[in-house]
């Protein structure tokens, strides 16, 4: 049991904030074209994100298990249909591929703490910042330490247990890397871009809108808010039941989104500052926030401890990507926790090595169209994956339990607000998905077209 409501936001906000926020959200943001495609991302949050984690903390609390074992619980108690449980199971496999291919990014993190300490990037010019980050992404070998360093660390701390190592650790590193985004924040008003980076952030352009910017919208809007897998659902098991579900889950959700939005409002100004590109893609971070920091005072120092808060973030995440996994291994075979663990992450550990490979070696590799294993693992685990997770998730709180469950758990205790959050998550959330889903199979241009006439 978490200690407190504040050590449940503080979990779950870990779980939430992390490489998605500060790596991912810029650099998708930069390949969709900005303004659009935030504007959607936001609205992703509040219709579809926000209704869907409230329902992965209300069936987690109900059931008290891991979520495989929360849905059996609560299908048979509620005679539902046995199917449900997929819930459970895809978000098990979900976990399994997204921290194959988080842990090679975390290792970047990593790498990154040494190559800003160093000094590397005094003063160094955006060209400069470029040609080392693609100098180290075309070393396999050194790329496989830092993903192995980083899941050796994970498993470590998941050993022995959430809660303990988690409660001490986002205490601090949450509030640390507020300040250093602020920093950097601060940096990028100044550098002479920033008018540039704001309005490509919140000038919404409808017709550079584009199917796949909607699509990528929802996916990030559960990645980052880490649902649709059941991360949340494990998390929720341990709430205390004197918590407010839905003041906490909109805390976290406003926690998650704002850190993104000032990532991405520190690093485009850097990016139009010195003339980069915004769709470089998954580099964005990694050449951006060095330059920045080249040209601060006490920069290297500054910088290693902003790369170490985004390592530090990135674990609390992964951390969460395990445990349905594990929370479910150790229930059912009454297995040792760290044996478990080291099983888990050594699996995850070797499908990363596909994600390492994907920018050298196998680079010309595709599995289907233009995509590496790493586009491919992340484009089914956000795109497909959490959103019908998600979907089903939603359908599940709000039509499968009981009105009674309903009310105890989340307190809604006047008709209005019952009536309210069906809305959101049997109505709005579950079509907010299947909508983005249909205009991406027709195509938002003959959409475009009929709304046209
Ligand atoms: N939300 C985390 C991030 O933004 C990643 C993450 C952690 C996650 N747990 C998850 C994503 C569960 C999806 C599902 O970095």
């Amino acid at each position: 049991m978490w200690s407190s409501r504040w050590m449940f936001v503080l979990a779950a906000a870990g779980s939430a904030v992390g490489l998605g926020n500060i790596w991912r959200f810029p650099y998708i943001t930069g390949e969709n074209g900005g303004g659009a495609f935030v504007l959607i991302y936001l609205v992703c949050i509040a219709l579809v994100g926000i209704p869907i984690m409230m329902a992965e903390v209300m069936i987690g609390r109900e059931g008290r298990q891991s979520p495989v074992n929360t849905m059996r619980g609560l299908i048979q108690q509620h005679h539902q249909h046995r199917g449900w449980v997929l819930i459970g199971w895809a978000g098990l496999l979900a976990g399994f591929l997204i921290l194959s291919f988080y842990a090679v990014i975390g290792g970047w993190a990593f790498k990154y703490i040494l190559g800003l300490a160093g000094g590397g990037f005094t003063d160094a010019t955006a060209g400069q910042a470029t040609g080392t980050f693609d100098a180290f992404l075309s070393r396999p070998w050194e790329m496989l330490f830092w993903h192995t360093l980083f899941m050796v660390v994970v498993v470590a701390v998941v050993s022995r247990g959430v809660v303990k190592g988690l409660e001490t650790a986002i205490r601090w590193i949450m509030p640390l890397l507020f300040v250093l985004l602020a920093v950097l924040l601060g940096y990028g008003v100044t550098s002479g871009g920033f008018g540039q980076g704001w309005a490509f952030m919140f000038r919404f352009d409808w017709d550079a809108l584009t199917d796949r910017a909607l699509f990528e919208a929802l996916g990030h809007a559960f990645f980052t808010l880490s649902v649709g897998m059941g991360a949340i659902m494990a998390y929720g098991a341990y709430v205390p039941s004197s918590v407010s579900i839905t003041n906490t889950v909109v805390t976290i959700a406003v926690l998650d989104t704002v850190v993104a939005l000032v990532a991405g409002l520190a690093i485009f100004p850097i990016v139009f500052a010195n003339g980069l590109e915004p769709g470089q893609g998954p580099g964005l971070l990694f050449v951006t926030v060095p330059l920045a920091f080249g040209q601060l005072p006490l920069g290297a120092l500054f910088g290693a401890v902003f790369f170490i808060l985004v390592s530090l973030a990135a674990i609390t995440s992964a951390i969460s990507l395990t445990e349905p996994a594990l929370a479910y291994l150790v229930e059912e075979y009454n297995a040792k926790r760290s044996r478990v663990a080291i099983t888990w992450g050594a699996g995850c550990w070797l499908l990363g090595i596909g994600t390492v490979l994907s920018f050298n070696e196998w680079a010309e590799f595709h599995i289907v169209g233009d995509m590496t294993i790493f586009s491919f693992v992340d484009y089914v685990t956000q795109n497909i994956m959490l959103p019908l997770g998600g979907l089903f998730i939603a359908l599940f709180a709000a039509f499968a339990l009981p009105k009674s469950v309903l009310g105890n758990q989340l307190g809604l205790t006047g008709p209005v607000a019952r009536k309210l959050w069906l809305v959101l998550a049997g109505l709005t959330a579950p079509l907010g998905v299947l909508v983005v889903f249909l205009v991406t199979i027709i195509g938002l241009e003959s959409v475009k077209a009929w709304f046209a006439g």
